[in-house]
């Protein structure tokens, strides 16, 4: 695609010496006015090496700069370097480029042969899907079609937690207070109550939590009853799990969870003795992390059982050797950021060296009123019933504005969904979220709706120029384009392919939701100031491009996210 960062960054390279066209690259700037141009160089940092002040080398550098086709117009000014860029050339050559590669746009082939692993989701069998798994699956499902997009080949792992001690305490709670009806009518639900009633019932009476442990320790062993159920609560989780995944629209390559490696662990735990690194403290088996500042990692317990760190390790050994990965990342909440630091230093520690390729992408807590979630304590707030009030609400505004809309309903699960998963992506991922109703179900704004709302108005204006047999073509005049407005707009459309390296370089899938809303913006803004069906044949052929080029952007940016673009609402 036509770069004018790239062609002014040439420009200056002979002229500022010491510093490479890519150093100048990176020091280009967007004003934040665009009546200062398009693009500045800040002269402040140049001071020091060629010891004068950034406004005499600005000065300098704007009357050295040669006639040449990008740029109309160069000024200096306070010490920037301002560029106004040849608009009909930059125009064109963005807007061409665009409506060739349509549903590619911003795609391309930069991780072609790698994979990349993204351990996403993986929630905690037999315990409902909260506000907070939703972060874990909208952040990692972003991620997955961003590398996608780039051309990677994902594996998307949703590790299940499907083992550890408390599936001893459920069973002992099912043998003891539950019943086979009950759970197939309250499913997860019955089960949490089973293990609230576990905990209630053992602080009184110390022995169920031998009892618990017992239960734990056939599963272990392959006990047929305890492998039995175990399984059903695993079957009973999991098609609760899927009506959600199905509404989010989101999809594992793999659901290797924790019980997979049992088998796996103790190779590695021979590898980690074999290499010296095992140490004895208090009857446990650890490796210590002492010099590097953190609490040792404990690999087995004083009973011989295996830890969260022990699978984790066993299970990074399995991924690289199964999936030769360029990266593997973990997406979870900021809480396990020592967790991960801790064990991707035992991989380091056992001598390989892709340890540099393990990622923990961490996200901030969320929060209901102030709490903490916990579902023990009852504090969570369901995701299927975040879901459907907001695609309860969405219908609602439908049945309103627009009743006769053919697929209401479907729309109305997309943009509510839609809505949903957009502002859990909204912010950084590290900060903190405070859950509010009133937040999530506010649909004006910097929303899902409503950039899925304008990429549909972008297919509507497509739709009637077409039953007018007008449609966007290539050989539009550019230099029709020219208002403040359409400007703006072409030029945050050229920013998408820019915007989705960034979200990939950082883990950031904020940096696409906050540039869609911005994108949208501008959209509307030059909706609002120019007709589009104009009676003038090359205005109307130009402004299509322009609506056209939009639509896919818009639309291959909410694929990026994970939302459905609807061309109906
Ligand atoms: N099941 C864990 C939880 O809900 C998340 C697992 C994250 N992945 C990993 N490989 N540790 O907290």
């Amino acid at each position: 695609m036509y770069n004018a960062k790239l062609e002014i960054s040439k420009l200056l390279g002979p002229l500022v010496p010491g510093l490479e066209t890519r150093q100048i690259y990176d020091m280009l700037e967007i004003p934040p006015n665009p009546d200062m141009g398009d693009l500045a160089l800040p002269c402040f940092k140049l001071s020091k090496t060629l010891r004068k002040s950034p406004v005499q080398i600005a000065q300098e550098l704007a009357s050295a700069i040669p006639q040449n086709e990008h740029v109309n117009k160069v000024e200096s000014l306070s010490g920037y370097l301002n560029f106004f860029l040849n608009r009909d050339k930059f125009t064109g050559s963005i807007l061409t480029y665009i409506l060739k590669a349509g549903a590619s746009f911003g795609a391309s082939d930069l991780g072609k042969g790698k994979n990349i692993v993204i351990d996403y989701s993986s929630p905690n069998i037999a315990k409902p899907f909260h506000v907070g798994h939703l972060r874990s699956t909208s952040i990692g499902n972003s991620l997955y079609r961003i590398f996608e997009f780039m051309g990677y080949n994902c594996i998307g792992i949703n590790y299940l937690g499907d083992w550890g001690t408390q599936f001893g305490k459920l069973i002992a709670a099912y043998k003891k207070w539950g019943n086979e009806q009950a759970v197939q009518e309250g499913l997860i639900n019955e089960l949490v109550a089973l293990y609230v009633k576990f905990h209630q019932e053992a602080e009184k009476d110390p022995a169920l939590d031998e009892e618990a442990r017992q239960w734990f320790v056939r599963l272990e062993q392959g006990d047929p009853e305890a492998r039995r159920l175990w399984q059903w609560f695993i079957d009973i989780s999991l098609k609760e799990y899927h009506k959600i995944y199905e509404l989010l629209g989101v999809s594992f390559d793999s659901y290797n969870g924790e019980s997979f490696f049992n088998d796996k662990m103790q190779p590695v735990i021979q590898e980690l003795q074999d290499k010296g690194l095992l140490k004895e403290s208090q009857g446990a088996m650890i490796v210590d992390l002492e010099e590097e500042g953190m609490p040792p990692c404990l690999i087995l317990k004083t009973d011989g059982s295996t830890l969260y760190a022990t699978r984790d390790i066993t299970a990074a050994i399995y991924r690289k050797k199964t999936y030769d990965f360029e990266k593997c990342i973990y997406v979870t909440g900021v809480s396990q950021s020592l967790h991960f630091k801790q064990w991707f230093k035992v991989i380091e520690k056992m001598g390989y060296d892709w340890h540099k390729d393990l990622h923990h992408v961490p996200f901030g807590t969320v929060s209901i009123g102030g709490e903490k979630l916990a579902t023990r304590t009852g504090k969570v707030v369901l995701l299927e019933e975040i879901l459907s009030k907001a695609i309860e609400k969405t219908l609602e505004t439908i049945e309103s504005k627009n009743p006769n809309l053919e697929n209401k309903h479907e729309v109305a699960q997309q943009m509510g969904v839609g809505a949903v998963i957009f502002s859990d992506l909204f912010s950084n991922r590290i900060k903190d979220v405070s859950f509010s109703w009133d937040e999530i179900l506010n649909f004006d704004g910097e929303t899902g709706p409503y950039v899925q709302y304008t990429h549909a108005r972008a297919c509507s204006v497509l739709r009637k120029a077409a039953e007018s047999g007008s449609k966007a073509a290539a050989d539009f005049d550019s230099s029709l384009i020219s208002s403040r407005e359409e400007y703006q707009l072409v030029k945050s459309l050229s920013l998408f392919p820019e915007k989705i390296k960034q979200a990939l370089d950082d883990l950031e899938p904020s940096i696409l939701t906050r540039y869609l809303v911005n994108l949208a913006q501008d959209f509307n803004r030059f909706y609002h100031e120019h007709p589009i069906l104009t009676d003038n044949p090359a205005l109307r052929s130009a402004r299509l491009a322009l609506v056209q080029a939009a639509k896919h952007t818009l639309c291959n940016g909410l694929h990026l996210i994970g939302l459905q673009a609807p061309e109906r609402v």
